[in-house]
């Protein structure tokens, strides 16, 4: 998606080789207008896979996934990662292993929102090792429903999420794959645009 691979290229800064922060418009200050065309983007993507409800982790997924499900016309649903107090057993519980923080945490959604015959699209800001992604694929087949594809806004494709998302079988689009953070720059992965 060239607009946002031209926002990466404008306003993402290099963090070494293995992080890139784009605080100005994805995870701190958002620009609503990005948002759209990537919610627009995505909608089109996933047009044919009759999608019924869209599915993300607070926080900085929330902007790209409700985008999208105002475009396809379904509810958000934004899994939970502080602990609840109560309602536990309302609650479908996963564990997610960051290795970018070295840190487990806990993610949650009732289950009253995820049902089967539910074909549900994940949708994340960044793609790593594709813990986040998975532990939201487990929170839905556990509910029954189908997970009918993983939209991506930023993809570190040097690491090793995206394959394993495809090895499992998953549709992944992303929308802005990243080959390398070397030599302090954004090189993007050689993927043709659709
Ligand atoms: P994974 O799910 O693919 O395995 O990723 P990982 O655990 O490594 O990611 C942990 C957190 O770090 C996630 O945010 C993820 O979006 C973020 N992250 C990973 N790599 C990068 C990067 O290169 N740049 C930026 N800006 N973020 C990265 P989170 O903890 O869920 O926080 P939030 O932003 O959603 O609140
Ligand atoms: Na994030
Ligand atoms: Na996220």
């Amino acid at each position: 998606m060239e607009l946002l691979k031209n926002k990466v290229l404008q306003e993402g800064i290099v963090l070494g080789e293995q992080v890139l922060k784009v605080d100005s418009f994805l995870n701190h200050q958002v620009d609503p207008v990005l948002m759209m065309e990537i919610g627009k983007e995505f909608a089109a993507r996933f047009a044919g896979e009759r999608i019924t409800k869209v599915l993300t982790i607070e926080s900085s997924g929330i902007a790209p996934a409700v985008m999208t499900a105002l475009q396809l016309g379904v509810p958000l649903i934004f899994a939970r990662k502080r602990k609840s107090l109560t309602l536990r057993d309302d609650l479908l519980t996963e564990k997610v292993y960051s290795f970018t923080k070295q840190e487990e945490s806990e993610v949650s959604v009732s289950k009253k929102f995820l049902s089967p015959g539910d074909r549900v699209l994940l949708i994340d800001d960044f793609l790593a090792n594709g813990e986040a992604a998975f532990g939201l694929a487990r929170i839905s087949e556990k509910a029954g429903a189908t997970v009918a594809g993983i939209g991506i806004v930023i993809e570190k494709a040097f690491q090793p999420g995206g394959r394993k998302l495809l090895d499992a079988g998953y549709r992944v689009e992303s929308l802005a794959p990243i080959a390398s953070l070397a030599d302090g720059r954004v090189t993007f992965a050689d993927k043709p645009e659709p």
